[in-house]
This record gives C-alpha cells, structure tokens and sequence, in this order.
C-alpha cells in the first residue's frame, strides 16, 4: 500500500518537473526569439540605440533638473508661514530649519572653551554641505534630525524609524523612502533662520537651479514678538537690523538677481493668494487644489493663539497687526535707534508710538507687487 503511493506521488512529481521543464524551456527560446527580433538589422539597431540615449539623457536631465530653493528668514519673521504656504504642493520636498544642530554645536563649542572647535570659515563650510546634502538628497542617516516632523515628506521618515523595534534593515528601508521622496520632487525647498547670504552666495553663484526667497519683516513686529518667547530678551532683537541690512546688501550683489527675491512678511500676509502665485511663478509651479486649501484654512480658521514658534493659524492680517497695539514707547524709541539703515533701505516707516498704535496708518510704502525691489543700494 505504502510503496504504491509512493510510486504515485513520484509519478506527479515528474509529471510536474515535465510541465516546470517545458515551460521554462519555452519561456527561454521566446526570450531568445525576442531577443534576436529586437535586435533587428542595422537600421533598427540604431535607431533604437538613439531611442535609448535619448532616452536616458532626458532621464538624467530630469533628474538634476530640480529647482533648489531657500527660504532665508529670522526667527519671528513669519517664516513658517511662508514655508507652508509652498510646501503643501506636491511637487515640493520641504526642510524645515536643517541647520540647528549645527548652530548648536557651534555655538556652544565657542563657550565652553575658549579655543572654538571650529572657526567662523568652517562652520560656513559645513552650512553649505548641510544646505546641499537637503538639496541633493545625498542623505545618510538612520536617526531622524530636529524638526524633521515639520516637513510633510520628511515626516514619513521621523515617523518611520521612531515606530518600535526597527531593525537595521528596516531603517534603512526608511531612509531608502525619504531619498526617493526627495529625489522625486522637482522643488527641493529649505526654510532657515540660521545663515546668512555672506556664507551661502558662492554656492548660489555656482548653482543655476539654486533661487532665494528673502523674507523680511518690520523689525518691531519681529523684536515684540522675540520679546513674548523670550524673557529679557534685549539681545535677541538689537541686533536683528544689523543682521538684516547686511544680507539685504550681500543679496543686492548675488548674480544673476533673477533668482533672488527680497519679500516682506506684510505683503504675504495681507495678500496671501496673490503672493502665493507670484512667488510660485518665481519658483516655477502652479497652484493646486491641495496648496490652494491648505492656504483657506490656514488663513481663515480661528484658533487665536500665536503659537511659540509655529504657523498662526488665523487671519493673518489681524496677526501681523497685533503686536502695534502691545509695543510700549521706550522699545519703540530703542528700535528706532538700531533700525534707521534698515528703514530707509526697505520702505519701513520710523514712527513713533502714537503712529504704531494706530493701526490705520501705514508702517511702510505700499508696494508694487508682491516681491520688494531695493531702491537705494
Ligand atoms: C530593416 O528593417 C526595417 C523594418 O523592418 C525595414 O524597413 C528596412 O528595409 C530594413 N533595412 C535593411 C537594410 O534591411
Ligand atoms: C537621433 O537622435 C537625435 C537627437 O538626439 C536626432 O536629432 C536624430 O535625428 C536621431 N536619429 C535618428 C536616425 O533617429
Ligand atoms: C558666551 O557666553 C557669554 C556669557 O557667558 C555670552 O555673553 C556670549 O554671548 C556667549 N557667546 C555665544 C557665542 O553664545
Ligand atoms: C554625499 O555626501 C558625502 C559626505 O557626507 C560626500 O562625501 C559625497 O561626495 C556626497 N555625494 C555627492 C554625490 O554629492
Ligand atoms: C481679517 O481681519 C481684518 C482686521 O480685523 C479684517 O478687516 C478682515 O476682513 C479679516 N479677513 C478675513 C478673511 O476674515
Ligand atoms: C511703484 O511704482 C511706481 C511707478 O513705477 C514708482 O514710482 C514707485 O516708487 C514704486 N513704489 C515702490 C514701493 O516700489
């Protein structure tokens, strides 16, 4: 009984391996016959060798063809409204602020000891690579980075490899996802408080896909808004116009200034459907529903706290207003102190505290169009 089943059973299983054999060897003289075909006469070969070149020229030519954008701004400057209002395109891979680790250690390596681990060249040296590394997706790591939950994109990889008992390979299946997700997207964009166009304008120059959006806004909205983060904060708002004045004078020198664009927190949010196409025609995109929604929302819905450092989820006119009516006089006088060079050279009105509380009059010249021009330098 048991030696007939066997028989049986080894009688199917080469009746299997027969048809497994067949249909291999078929599947082999097809792809050889197929093979052969494509291969053609000389006629054919060739055209379809330059079917192919071509092919992978436009490949590779999509592929480097990004647009590489930087939002510059300064903290309190209206900057994360800014980013959002270009991230929600899908089109775009958005960073937001890569370079605070680095401020960090650079920082805090010039204090504790007095020999600065690195020097003020270095460390723009390394601001660059990081600025590039984002750029061109040449990402590495298995640890998601500070703030990388704010970005919609890199988002997916913080949560990727913060869920439980990844193992190795999995993470690198995470980080295998974020580069693709930046690879994918034809606008790479990077938000940052934390360089100056001093340390990036050789990169700029030498990078032809490279725009910069400036975003600056009056200084007294920045500094009162410094002051309710940051107790005594003195030092977080004398030197802003400084800082200011500077990048507005290295950007006026960038070539080609096509791809450089100063614009003002105000205009942004006193118009922020019309700004939105404007600096999207700058960037090369067009608006889409996804963009176009979020923008409604976050422009109309009503949570009235300004939130420490996030996007104000409110009516952004109103926002942008609030702090004229908190300023006291002897911040005013002081701000109008540091902030002289930087008035004349925007357009921002000095006033003095009965003009600021007045939110009827004008803080600055009305402007042409979405994008400031610098007049005066
Ligand atoms: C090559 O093949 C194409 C298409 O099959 C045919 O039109 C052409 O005449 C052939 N050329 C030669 C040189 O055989
Ligand atoms: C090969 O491609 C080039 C463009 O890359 C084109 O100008 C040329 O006409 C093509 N040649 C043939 C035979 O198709
Ligand atoms: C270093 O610390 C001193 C006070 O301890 C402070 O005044 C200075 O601004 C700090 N420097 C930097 C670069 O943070
Ligand atoms: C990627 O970054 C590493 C340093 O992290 C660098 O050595 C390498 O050249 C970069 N690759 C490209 C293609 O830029
Ligand atoms: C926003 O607030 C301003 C001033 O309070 C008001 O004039 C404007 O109509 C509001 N806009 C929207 C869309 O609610
Ligand atoms: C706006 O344009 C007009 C005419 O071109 C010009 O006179 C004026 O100075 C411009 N205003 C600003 C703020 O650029």
């Amino acid at each position: 009984m048991l030696g007939q089943n066997k028989l049986r059973y080894c009688g199917v299983i080469s009746l299997i391996c027969g048809f497994v054999s067949l249909f291999i060897m078929s599947e082999i003289s097809k792809f050889l016959l197929k093979h052969k075909f494509s291969q053609g006469n000389e006629t054919q070969r060739y055209h379809y060798a330059n079917y192919t070149r071509k092919k992978m020229a436009t490949n590779a030519y999509d592929h480097e063809k990004p647009t590489f954008v930087l939002i510059l701004a300064y903290m309190r400057s209206g900057s994360s409204f800014t980013g959002d209002l270009i991230q929600h395109h899908p089109d775009v891979f958005y960073r937001f602020e890569p370079l605070y680790n680095l401020k960090r250690r650079y920082t805090k390596a010039k204090n504790i000891s007095n020999d600065m681990i690195i020097n003020d060249e270095e460390y723009t040296q390394r601001q660059v690579e990081v600025l590039k590394k984002w750029f061109t997706c040449n990402l590495t790591s298995y640890n998601a980075e500070v703030f990388m939950e704010r970005g919609l994109k890199t988002r997916q990889y913080t949560l990727c490899v913060r869920s439980k008992k990844k193992t190795k390979i999995q993470r690198a299946k995470c980080l295998q996802q974020l580069i693709q997700a930046c690879q994918q997207s034809k606008l790479r964009v990077i938000k940052t408080i934390r360089v100056s166009i001093n340390s990036i304008s050789e990169y700029f120059i030498e990078t032809p896909n490279f725009k910069i959006i400036h975003l600056i806004r009056d200084p007294r909205a920045i500094g009162f808004s410094r002051r309710k983060l940051v107790l005594n904060s003195k030092r977080h708002y004398d030197r802003l116009c400084p800082l200011m004045t500077d990048d507005l004078k290295a950007g006026s020198k960038l070539r080609p200034q096509s791809r450089y664009r100063i614009l003002r927190y105000e205009t942004v949010a006193e118009n922020p459907f019309t700004s939105m196409q404007d600096i999207y025609k700058f960037i090369g995109i067009k608006p889409t529903f996804e963009s176009i929604g979020h923008l409604y929302l976050d422009t109309h819905s009503d949570t009235s706290v300004e939130k420490a450092f996030g996007t104000t989820r409110q009516n952004s006119t109103q926002t942008a207003n609030q702090w004229r009516l908190g300023v006291t006089k002897d911040y005013v006088q002081e701000m109008n102190d540091n902030c002289a060079d930087f008035y004349l050279l925007t357009d921002y009105y000095k006033a003095d505290i009965s003009h600021i509380k007045d939110i009827t009059k004008p803080l600055r010249a009305k402007e042409n169009g979405t994008f400031f021009r610098l007049s005066k330098i």
